[in-house]
């Protein structure tokens, strides 16, 4: 999968469809490729000329740098910024020798794809031999997954302090083209938006700095051919397992070149490095595609379901669950919630979530963050009985979290008022009325842990869902030093994967699911603890369905929670079909989230059949491959997207239309993925297609009067 040809000096990382290589030029790391599987035959032409002009550029500024630097003539942007004793940040760092390892190693105090014998890593070392900087990059190809992991790490071999003011662990110098760049924009409720443009000839960046990968940009980013679609065209793409503020960028080298970029945002990052310490970067994922934005999207769904997510859940089916937040908000007490469990198990629901509300004196959400202890006024007989009540009725018992934060009004904030992130003498920013705990300290790490897993031996407790309502404001440690103060965030993150690790590894069989004010930390660095996430607090079946398309560029159907709520739906007032609700839930993890026991008897049925479905279904809807068919944010009336079985033998397509239009030609939704001579019959006819049929003609979408109308369609290959 890695050679390293001595005679060129050139580094070949070949994945299952793609390749990548390296030059070293008189010590220098440069980037050669990018793109389609070639043979190592092929590499003299990869080599590229030397210029045959003068110039007042000098040459340095047209090196692709596999890292770039403040060095000789390098005017793009940087990859590292690290400043010297000296007070300069001039680094001039040149290959020293290279390892060629089987398998992969962890990443100290991070997340990161891990490997099953089916793995091998390049490290490479480039040093710096007036700072004795040492950095070390690492490249993993798998065997397959097409996705090929990088990160560095930092090491000052020197005797004096350095600080790294600018870490980009992935830089990749694309071929001069005319590109369009897609990424994701959003909102609390409105997350992971599908937005295309044209790639600016110039600097563009998307950033975080909010301390959380955050609703509004999600850390991923793809530049593609200008007339790539789903279906066709190359795509190049990047996001990374790392869940605080990041910067995603692409400039453009003096020869148009695009330079894609992904790291810290060094707006809010600094990091103090004393003689002999190392400073590792997150980890970044970078896919190649030549089949458009689905096989980007397939490429990184299998390889975040399989090689990110970890654990008893990676593979098991995920429970359908009823949760009681829009039924209830606060105002619930036990005999509540098992009235909504009863029902729940009677239409054959498999876990009970019980929301926020349930600790300290939390009638609102004004309080009691870090008080998680059981609110004896609703449930005076704790979580154990109330535990069996739900397991009698055939239930999992599942409950709520938000363990990073502080509520001002609570026993905690009160006993410790200076562990929350702060700055003396400002006001402590409040949003939702809550502060945020600092969690790059370990008697802070310590107290979450020991608090939550206590709540979780207490009761037959297998599901978690972990919320995080805010972002970070005066986001600094009053434990730290002045030097060190714009560490805070990222301290903050490890502080905050220790703790997942250790109570997620305590607690091996509990389901885990990760949300922030609904979808505000749908990242890689989450699902590597928790392996689903909520997708958005706006549950409208409409809205949802962008969401989730959008959702679906980087995560899997099976990493988002997807539920079917009330009407007129509590974020958008907006009225939609039982059916459509249901219909679009399946699109991910499948949940209820409303009043069960206040069901009209013929929504009742209609969800028990919603469930009965999931379940026939839950395989292939969670193992897979997922294609989109219809974009919303193109089409003016329709989305559709489809499953096909790991064994391909059946295919479910969903099918979404927005409103009734008169006088129409009907439309159709072309399927894709399928084999084309295979026959394929629609369940519940007699009706027998070829895969190119479904393919090429496609599907016509069905007459209706109903406005939000949908539609599923099974096929099983015959
Ligand atoms: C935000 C979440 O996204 C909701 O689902 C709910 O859990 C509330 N927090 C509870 O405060």
């Amino acid at each position: 999968m890695i050679s390293f040809t001595p005679s060129t000096q050139v580094f070949h990382l070949q994945g299952e469809t793609y390749s990548y290589f390296m030059q070293v030029r008189n010590g220098i790391l440069t980037h050669l490729y990018w793109g389609d599987k070639l043979p190592d035959a092929d590499i003299s032409l990869l080599i590229p000329e030397t210029k045959a002009y003068a110039s007042f550029d000098s040459d340095y500024n047209r090196l692709p740098y596999e890292v770039p630097t403040q060095e000789k003539g390098y005017f793009s942007q940087r990859a590292l910024n690290i400043l010297n004793a000296q007070g300069d940040d001039v680094l001039s760092l040149r290959y020293q020798g290279h390892r060629i390892l089987p398998g992969k190693k962890a990443l100290p105090a991070l997340p990161a794809a891990y490997a099953e014998n089916d793995a091998e890593t390049l490290e490479i070392d480039l040093r710096d031999d007036l700072t004795h900087v040492l950095v070390t990059l690492s490249y993993t190809v798998y065997q397959g997954f097409d996705v090929l992991c990088r990160s560095l790490q930092i090491k000052n071999e020197g005797t004096a302090p350095l600080r790294i003011a600018n870490v980009q662990e992935a830089c990749v110098f694309l071929p001069k083209g005319e590109y369009d760049m897609l990424h994701l924009k959003g909102s609390h409720c409105r997350e992971r938006h599908v937005l295309r443009s044209a790639l600016p000839r110039g600097s563009f960046s998307l950033d975080s700095r909010r301390g959380a990968s955050g609703h509004e940009n999600n850390p991923f980013l793809a530049v593609m051919e200008r007339n790539a679609d789903e279906h066709k065209g190359q795509v190049y793409a990047m996001t990374h397992v790392y869940s605080g503020s990041f910067r995603l960028s692409v400039d453009t080298s003096i020869d148009d070149r695009p330079i894609m970029m992904l790291g810290m945002n060094p707006d809010v990052f600094s990091w103090h490095l004393e003689a002999g310490e190392s400073f590792q970067s997150p980890e970044a994922l970078l896919v190649y595609s030549a089949q458009g934005l689905n096989g980007m999207s397939q490429r990184f769904h299998k390889f975040i379901r399989k090689r990110i997510c970890r654990g008893t859940w990676r593979d098991a089916p995920r429970p359908i669950l009823v949760n009681n937040w829009e039924a209830t908000y606060f105002g619930f007490n036990e005999e509540k919630l098992l009235e909504i469990a009863r029902r729940g198990a009677e239409i054959g629901c498999e876990l009970f979530v019980m929301d926020d509300g349930w600790f300290g004196k939390r009638d609102t959400d004004n309080c009691s963050l870090g008080d998680w202890v059981v609110d004896q006024k609703k449930l005076p007989n704790g979580l154990k009985p109330l535990g069996e009540k739900l397991n009698a009725l055939g239930l999992q018992f599942g409950i709520w979290f938000e363990p990073e934060m502080v509520s001002p009004d609570s026993e905690l904030y009160r006993a410790h008022p200076d562990w929350c992130l702060h700055v003396d003498g400002r006001d402590r920013t409040q949003a939702r009325q809550q502060l945020i705990l600092d969690m790059g300290r370990r008697e802070v790490q310590d107290y979450i842990i020991q608090a939550v897993c206590s709540v979780l031996e207490s009761a037959n407790i297998t599901y978690v869902k972990w919320d995080m309502n805010r972002n970070m404001t005066e986001a600094f440690s009053c434990v730290l030093p002045a030097h060190r103060k714009l560490e805070s965030q990222h301290r903050y993150m490890l502080g905050l994967y220790r703790v997942l690790e250790e109570i997620t590894s305590r607690f091996p069989h509990v389901l885990f699911e990760s949300c922030s004010g609904g979808g505000g930390r749908f990242d890689c660095g989450m699902l590597y603890y928790m392996p689903q996430t909520w997708t958005s607090d706006d549950t409208d079946a409409y809205e949802r369905i962008g969401i989730q398309y959008g959702t679906s560029m980087v995560y899997p159907c099976s990493a988002m929670g997807a539920h079917v709520s009330v009407v007129p739906n509590h974020q958008t007032n907006r009225i939609t079909p039982f059916e459509t609700r249901c219909n679009v839930a399946l699109g991910g993890n499948f949940g209820f989230e409303l009043d069960l026991s206040k069901l009209s008897d013929e929504d009742t049925q209609k969800a028990k059949a919603a469930v009965q479905l999931v379940k026939e279904l839950r395989t292939v809807l969670q193992q897979g491959t997922f294609s989109r068919l219809i974009d919303p944010s193109r089409h003016d009336n329709l989305a559709s997207w489809q499953f096909v079985s790991e064994d391909e033998d059946q295919v479910v397509v969903c099918l979404y239309q927005r409103r009734v239009k008169p006088n129409m030609q009907p439309e159709r939704v072309y399927l894709a993925n399928l084999q084309p001579h295979a026959r394929y019959r629609l369940e519940g006819t007699e009706e027998v297609y070829s895969g190119a049929a479904l393919m090429h003609i496609g599907l016509s979408v069905p007459h209706t009067w109903r406005d939000y109308e949908s539609w599923v369609f099974r096929f099983r290959k015959v």
